[in-house]
């Protein structure tokens, strides 16, 4: 094993090489991934809070509870609209939403189009197995019954010779499958 630095960290050769993207800015990011799948995780570690529009905040602001899924539909109005004006003001945003379904991913495309801004998809395709363990081991635990459809939704919109992914609209689709990918990972910015 090759001896690290004074400093702790390991020499610049025995690091492992940066997974970089460049985002132009303004754009919407939009996570997708069953529950526990790590979105959230990412989306604060690669953007600003306040560029990041959580359906879990929403429900939250909605009926108090943030696992609250009556209050999906007015979650989802809220974060639409504050959506509408963000990308209306230029500003660059992330939605932090599974959006495994296409109708969910179609009704933030519409409004990406409608401002001319560019849409980009990250994907977080992980193992079933390793998705189901992280939902379990939180304090949030969504039904794993759920989180079972979650996966079988990814799968139906990434699997077949013509993912129907890759039809939607989506200037980049960024599929990430193993958590060491996921910690390489680096975003810039790029103005548009
Ligand atoms: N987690 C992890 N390693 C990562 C990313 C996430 O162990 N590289 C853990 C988180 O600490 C958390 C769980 O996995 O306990 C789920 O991560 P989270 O980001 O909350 O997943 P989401 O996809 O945001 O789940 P949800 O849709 O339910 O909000
Ligand atoms: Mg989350």
């Amino acid at each position: 094993m090759r001896a690290a630095t004074r400093s702790g960290a390991l020499p610049r050769k025995s690091r492992p090489l940066a997974l970089e993207f460049v985002v132009p800015d303004p754009s919407l990011i939009v996570m997708v991934g069953a529950a526990g799948s790590g979105k959230s995780t990412f989306a604060e570690r690669h953007f600003e809070a306040s560029e990041i529009l959580s359906s879990d905040r929403f429900r939250a602001v909605v009926s108090g509870d943030e696992t609250d899924q009556s209050a999906t539909r007015g979650a989802f109005s809220l974060l639409h609209r504050e959506l509408d004006r963000r990308l209306a003001a230029g500003s660059l945003t992330v939605v932090d939403a599974t959006n495994v379904q296409r109708s969910a991913r179609r009704a933030l495309l519409v409004r990406a189009h409608a401002t001319k801004t560019p849409a980009i998809a990250i994907i977080l395709d992980l193992q079933p197995a390793t998705v189901l363990a992280r939902n379990a081991d939180r304090g949030r635990v969504v039904d794993a019954t759920v989180v079972r459809r979650h996966l079988a939704q990814l799968r139906a919109s990434l699997d077949g010779s013509e993912p129907v992914i890759e039809g939607e609209g989506f200037v980049r689709i960024v599929v990430l499958r193993d958590s060491a990918d996921i910690d390489r990972v680096r975003i810039s910015r790029t103005p548009r």
